[in-house]
C-alpha cells in the first residue's frame, strides 16, 4: 500500500502542484516540503516559482500574500482556519481611523496582516527587513507602525526614532518567559541566545541576537557556536538540528508553539492537493493596493 508521503509525491506531479512551508510547521509537513524558509523567502519562492499550483504550509496572512503576488496561480491553504491572532489585532477600518488622525504620516505594515489592511499600507516589512526599510524613510516623516507591539518597538529602541505603535501581539512569543531563558542558560552558559523581535523586551533584552527565522538559520550555519537556545516557535528546531547537526539546539519552552501553524499535517496537505482546497483568494481591487506595498518591500530589501 502506498503511503500518505508517496500518494502526496504522486498527486503533486499531477496537479503540476509544488509544496512550500513555514519554518514553524510540524516536522513531518517541513519534511515533504520542496522549499522552507521565513515570510520573505516564501513570498519571494512563491512569486518566482514556475509551478502553476502552490500548497502554502503556513497561515493565512502567509497564503494571501503569495495570492496578491502571483494572482495566477492557485495557491492553496491545507486548513482554511489556519490564521494568526496577531493579523486579526488589526482591521482596515481600524487602521483608516488611525490614519484619519495622522493625516501624512508613512504607514508600515508587517507583513503579519490581512490583505486588506495591507492594501491602506505604503511599505510592508518582514522581521528580516523591518530595520532596513524603516531607516530608509525621511528623518522628519511621521510613522505609523502596525500590528506589532515588540517588532515596532525594537525598530524604534534601535533607530532611536519615535512611531506611532499599534498595540499587536504574538500570543505564541508572549508566553515565552524570562524565568525560561534564564534556566536555559544557567544550564547551557556557553550557548548563543537568538531571539525573534516578536518576542517581549525582557526577552529581547536576553538576546545575544535578534533575528527572523530564516536569518536563525543562516547564522547557526555561519557561527563558530556550539549550543544554541532558541527563543521563537518550536518548529524552527527541526531545520536547525538537521542541518547542523554538530551543533546543539534548546528550545527555551514547549509553550512556545503555535497552534495554528500546527493545524497543517500530512492528512490536510494530501486532501489540499485531492480537492485543491482551499484556494486563497484577494479581490482584485485589495490586491492591486497590497501588491504596492510588498513590491516596495521586495525593492527595497
Ligand atoms: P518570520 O518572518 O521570521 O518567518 O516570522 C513569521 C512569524 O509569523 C513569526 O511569528
Ligand atoms: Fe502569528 Fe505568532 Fe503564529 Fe507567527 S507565531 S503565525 S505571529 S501567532
Amino acid at each position: 500500500m502506498q503511503s500518505i508521503e508517496e500518494r502526496i509525491q504522486e498527486l503533486k506531479r499531477e496537479r503540476g502542484a509544488i509544496i512550500i512551508a513555514h519554518n514553524y510547521q510540524p516536522d513531518e509537513v517541513q519534511a515533504i516540503a520542496d522549499f522552507t524558509g521565513d515570510s520573505l523567502e516564501l513570498s519571494r519562492k512563491a512569486a518566482e516559482l514556475d509551478e502553476e499550483v502552490i500548497v502554502f504550509c503556513g497561515v493565512h496572512f502567509m497564503a494571501e500574500t503569495a495570492a496578491i503576488l502571483s494572482p495566477e496561480k492557485t495557491i492553496l491553504l491545507p486548513d482554511q482556519f489556519a490564521g494568526c491572532p496577531m493579523a486579526d489585532m488589526i482591521t482596515a477600518e481600524a487602521l483608516q481611523a488611525k490614519k484619519a488622525e495622522h493625516p501624512g504620516a508613512v504607514v508600515i505594515a508587517y507583513v503579519n496582516t490581512s490583505a486588506a489592511v495591507k492594501a491602506e499600507c505604503d511599505l510592508c516589512v518582514t522581521s528580516s527587513n523591518a530595520m532596513k526599510i524603516v531607516s530608509s524613510v525621511p528623518a522628519d516623516q511621521e510613522i505609523i507602525f502596525v500590528p506589532d507591539t515588540h517588532l515596532g518597538h525594537y525598530i524604534q529602541e534601535e533607530l532611536g526614532r519615535e512611531m506611532i505603535i499599534w498595540d499587536g501581539y504574538c500570543p505564541t512569543h508572549s508566553r515565552i518567559r524570562e524565568v525560561d531563558v534564564r534556566r536555559e542558560k544557567e544550564e547551557h552558559p556557553e550557548a548563543v541566545i537568538m531571539a525573534h523581535p516578536e518576542c517581549p523586551l525582557g526577552i529581547r533584552e536576553m538576546a545575544d541576537q535578534l533575528l527572523s527565522t530564516g536569518q536563525m538559520i543562516t547564522f547557526a550555519a555561519e557561527s563558530d557556536h556550539k549550543e544554541y537556545i532558541v527563543a521563537t516557535e518550536m518548529g524552527m528546531l527541526y531545520r536547525l538540528r538537521n542541518e547542523n547537526p554538530t551543533k546543539k539546539f534548546y528550545s527555551v519552552s514547549d509553550r512556545a508553539l503555535c497552534p495554528n501553524m500546527k493545524k497543517i499535517d500530512l492528512e490536510k496537505v494530501l486532501w489540499s492537493l485531492e480537492d485543491m482546497q482551499h484556494r486563497i483568494t484577494v479581490p482584485k481591487e485589495t490586491a492591486d493596493k497590497a501588491r504596492l506595498s510588498i513590491e516596495r518591500m521586495l525593492e527595497l530589501s
